[in-house]
């Protein structure tokens, strides 16, 4: 085959072999060669300082030499088994000892996948077949979580709107979509449907919207009240808004949680936790085969995959590590008003010092409509001078890691002050 080099004939390649010429999660325009620490380089060696982090699970930075040598020790021993294996147990061990929920826990290899046997744990255990998810509430790719992702038609609350072709009306049938952090439509919803809501499925800050005070707690209480199951999905917030996640910081705890990106230190990895006797329904000798809950995969809790995890975690519980990222996404969002302020555009920086980003626009957003409607055309020059100046992040996220550098930081800053000006150009 012939040897390319350039990016363009990359891309070209990738158009002609996979649709949309990309796997499906990102700007195919751009080809990742190598990361580490704190950067990336594309296949044309240009590099950057790395917001996308992977999409999350890169917080400790590139090839992180620690994890690096754990799972290089381990690979010689073989990849995968089907069986049982120590690492995934003790990895299994140190989350279930972190997270508030986490009595017992099951292995997937995707976030969404994990979402997926959640809401399916729900209505085995609650035996009722609808849930409660929130418009723009991301849950990964299962016919559920497609539900008023992000809808581009709005529609009147609970209806669902499919993201998706290919999802049958009875999916829909059973889905009650509601606006994130309004606490009347909650209530009323829930009295509306009592007695056939399973689950709940919650992002407990939702993409970059955090909750208002007070909302975590009153959808711990409804649920509660109805029996209905609360699921918190923190597969993004899951050991980084703290290390026992969002139900640690928020000081709210659901009845079942799922987990991903942190978890598997950059290797295939997710979970499914939460209370005993919920989690019971995936044991058959427990419940008997009518209410058993199969799950199974070829490669859940794979060793590789789990030697990452729990060097991560280690890592990850060494003092101050918590104190240090919260430091960087600060002098962070200090940059951002710092380049943003003087322009005089209406701009929010909206989420947590471990995640966040821009929304133009007047007002702190609270739900998916409000963040809709900030300013898109000023985002898309965010986001595309932001690349040009050597910043690599997704749109709508901004995601700080561990191993930003105080050079890291004054590039990002020297950055930020470009795109300011290139704001106020546009008026
Ligand atoms: C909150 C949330 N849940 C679930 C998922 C799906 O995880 P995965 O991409 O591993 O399937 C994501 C992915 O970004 C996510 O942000």
């Amino acid at each position: 085959m012939q040897k390319l080099t350039s990016q363009s004939e990359w891309i070209a390649r990738a158009q002609a072999i996979l649709p949309a010429g990309g796997f499906g999660n990102f700007d195919p325009s751009i080809f990742i060669r190598e990361g580490r620490g704190s950067r990336v380089w594309d296949e044309d060696g240009n590099e950057y300082i790395d917001y996308l982090i992977g999409s999350g699970p890169m917080m400790l930075g590139h090839s992180h030499p620690e994890v690096m040598e754990a799972v290089c020790n381990i690979i010689p021993k073989g990849q995968t088994f089907f069986a049982n294996n120590t690492l995934g147990v003790e990895l299994a061990e140190v989350i279930c000892e972190a997270v508030p929920c986490a009595e017992q826990l099951r292995y997937v290899c995707s976030g969404g996948e994990a979402d997926m046997y959640a809401m399916r744990l729900a209505r085995a255990f609650t035996g009722r077949d609808k849930i409660v998810k929130f418009e723009g509430g991301y849950h990964g790719m299962s016919a559920e979580a497609q539900m008023s992702l992000a809808p581009e038609q709005l529609a009147n609350f609970p209806l669902p709107i499919p993201d998706s072709a290919g999802i049958p009306q009875g999916v829909a049938d059973n889905m009650l979509i509601a606006p994130f952090n309004d606490v009347d439509y909650i209530r009323s919803i829930l009295a509306e449907y009592e007695g056939q809501v399973a689950g709940l499925i919650v992002e407990p800050l939702q993409r970059i919207i955090p909750p208002i005070p007070g909302f975590l707690k009153l959808l711990r209480e409804e649920c509660t009240r109805y029996g209905i199951v609360l699921i918190f999905d923190e597969v993004v917030t899951g050991f980084r808004l703290a290390y026992g996640g969002a139900q640690e910081l928020y000081g709210v705890t659901p009845d079942v949680c799922t987990l991903g990106k942190l978890i598997g230190g950059g290797f295939p990895l997710a979970a499914i936790t939460g209370r005993q006797d919920i989690m019971t329904y995936f044991d058959k000798s427990k419940v008997g085969a009518e209410g058993w809950l199969m799950q199974l995969g070829t490669l859940s809790g794979n060793p590789i995959a789990a030697c990452a995890g729990l060097k991560s975690l280690e890592i990850l519980r060494r003092a101050g590590a918590y104190e240090t990222l919260r430091e960087k996404g600060n002098a962070v969002m200090k940059m951002i008003h710092d380049a943003l302020g003087p322009t005089g555009i209406g701009y929010q920086i909206v989420g947590d010092p471990t995640l966040f980003e821009v929304v133009f626009c007047d007002h702190q957003p609270l739900n998916y409509r409000e963040v809709r409607a900030g300013n898109g055309n000023h985002s898309k020059i965010w986001d595309q001078c932001l690349r040009s100046e050597g910043i690599f992040k997704a749109p709508g996220k901004i995601y700080p890691s561990l191993t930003l550098s105080n050079a890291d930081l004054e590039q990002t800053k020297h950055a930020m002050g470009k795109v300011g000006a290139a704001l106020s150009e546009t008026g």
